[in-house]
């Protein structure tokens, strides 16, 4: 998919994707980050177009959500109702609001999710979890892929104030570069 000088406004004074370029493989895993209000949601919108995008283009191979067609490319930004509902079968988003408790980190987050079965409510309230929680914890972390910083993605975007600030290698997104993006 290559997304294409993508601009969203939802009025004249909000212009939150200002010419978004990235491109990402086939089979390739991006994680696009950046801080709250950059635009990730948005722009991860516009791509299956529960937004509609002001300008710019998202291009994808006419294939994957057409059998019949031949290796011709779509314009995600500009199909016809019928194409937009076949591609949106193929599209797979998972909204963020799950629940999660923000200010806690990942780990603190999923020993949440065992409160329902710890005896003492005053250790649940401090947070106090069982020397058995934690590898349980990690085990779970490790089924869904999010254990290792690594598996993350092979490939990182970050946003900052609706435009492209950092693409490339999660190894390449140093310290400063993340202090920049903050
Ligand atoms: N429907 C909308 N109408 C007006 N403004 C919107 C709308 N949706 C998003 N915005 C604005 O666009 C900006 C980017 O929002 P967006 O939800 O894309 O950010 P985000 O990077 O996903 O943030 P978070 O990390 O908090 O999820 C914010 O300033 C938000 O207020
Ligand atoms: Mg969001």
């Amino acid at each position: 998919m290559e997304v294409k000088e993508l601009h969203k406004s939802f009025g004249p004074s909000s212009h939150v994707l200002r010419g978004i370029n990235f491109k990402v493989e086939q089979s390739e895993f991006l994680s696009i980050i950046g801080l709250s209000g950059a635009g990730k949601s948005t722009l991860l919108r516009c791509i299956n177009r529960l937004v509609e995008p002001t300008s710019g283009t998202i291009l994808v191979s006419r294939s994957i959500f057409d059998p019949y067609a031949d290796d011709s490319i779509a314009d995600v930004a500009a199909l016809k109702q019928r194409e937009l509902r076949l591609l949106r079968r193929k599209v797979g988003m998972i909204f963020q609001q799950f629940n999660i408790v923000k200010p806690l980190s990942v780990i603190e987050n999923v020993l949440t999710g065992g409160l329902g079965y710890r005896q003492s409510s005053l250790k649940s309230c401090l947070r106090v979890f069982s020397i058995d929680d934690r590898p349980r914890a990690l085990i779970n972390l490790k089924r869904v892929g999010l254990l290792h910083h690594r598996a993350y993605a092979d490939r990182i975007v970050a946003l900052k104030n609706g435009q492209v600030f950092f693409e490339g290698a999660n190894k390449d997104l140093t310290e400063s570069a993340v202090e920049q993006i903050s």
